[in-house]
């Protein structure tokens, strides 16, 4: 009885130590959406459980190792005993009323996460490799970054335009894979809580920048959203719209756009490379110019410069940009000196 009453007591504090030391505060992110209150709240249940079951292990067998181990001077094993119908009915019933208990949080918890406002906000997500777009249907804008007003809830339609990425604020709690083709459109619903910058991550192995494929998500007062709204209605000037296409279509996640440091070079620079002579990877020369620019974007192995490697840049632009774009993206190449 000594025995029990000890173990009894070292798994209290084991289990107590671990879950007051181990939470939601001291593991993850600050919390920024309704909906990581009730998400918070399940794992914190969850990580207290585990607690108890990793100070039930590992409690009765570090006991058992120091208090029970063979003395000085002991010969022969210890008492064998096996079967204790008792005990094998309660760890058998206990666990199973445990896991049904938590499945039935899991799906309160889900559909109190899935709550539909009628009056949420819609964004299309667009991911590709590597960045992503964000348009606002209503209000005909688009941007490569994210921005939601507080306290409203937003319905993101997620799509992808190559390969199956996913979409994940950490802050937010909530994540939903992208997966191309127009017939799986997903749908995640968040209503951020609190102002702030945080940052979309990609959250699947998308291929050679998946580790930057990060976008900003900036969530403001109603008011800042409206402001923002208001003064990104698109421009007239098509150097401005190159900018702001070869943002948002992630071709500057390549190339560099001005010869500051940490500029990618995963693809050739775009600076002075209007008029320039590029030699290509068969040695041949050809003239920078609007065609050149217009068939790289299209076609980007049709002429690979010398020193980059093919197949790099992604083959899908002449379905995703219009002529327009291209022509607005051609326009701001120029102006890069
Ligand atoms: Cu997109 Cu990883």
């Amino acid at each position: 009885m000594k025995h029990f009453a000890i173990v009894g007591v070292l798994v209290v504090v084991v289990t107590l130590a671990v879950s007051l030391g181990l939470n939601t505060k001291s593991l993850l992110p600050v919390a920024a959406s309704a909906q990581s209150a009730t998400i918070d709240w399940l794992f914190d249940l969850h990580f207290k459980l585990i607690s108890f079951l990793f100070a039930l292990i590992v409690v009765f067998m570090g006991y058992s190792v120091v208090v029970f181990r063979r003395k000085k001077g002991e010969t022969g094993d210890g008492d064998h005993f096996e079967g204790h119908t008792g005990l094998e009915i309660v760890w058998t019933i206990l666990p199973l009323g445990l896991v049904l208990y938590f499945a039935y949080l899991g799906a309160q918890t889900l559909s109190d996460v899935r709550r539909v406002d009628p009056d949420a906000l819609e964004v299309e997500v667009v991911a590709s490799q590597w960045s992503w777009q964000f348009v606002y249907p209503q209000y005909e804008i688009s941007s490569d970054t994210l921005h939601l007003p507080v306290n409203r809830q937003v319905l993101l339609k997620i799509t992808s335009m190559d390969v199956i990425h996913s979409f994940w604020v950490p802050e937010f709690r909530v994540k939903q894979d992208a997966v191309p083709g127009p017939q799986f459109v997903k749908e995640l619903r968040v209503t951020p809580s609190i102002t702030g910058t945080f940052k979309v991550r990609c959250a699947e192995l998308c291929g050679t920048r998946h580790a930057y494929m990060e976008n900003p998500v900036k969530v403001l007062t109603a008011e800042e959203f409206q402001t923002w709204l208001d003064t990104n209605k698109p421009s007239d000037n098509p150097v401005d719209r190159g900018a702001k296409w070869a943002k948002e279509f992630g071709c500057v996640a390549c190339h560099a756009v001005s010869t500051e440091a940490g500029q990618p070079t995963i693809g050739p620079s775009w600076v002075a490379l209007y008029g320039k002579q590029e030699t290509l990877a068969d040695y041949s020369t050809v003239m920078v110019d609007d065609a050149y620019l217009h068939t790289s974007i299209v076609d980007p192995n049709a002429q690979i410069v010398s020193g980059f490697a093919p197949n790099i840049m992604p083959p899908n632009f002449k379905d995703r940009l219009t002529e327009e774009q291209i022509a607005d993206i051609i326009e701001y190449i120029k102006t890069l000196k």
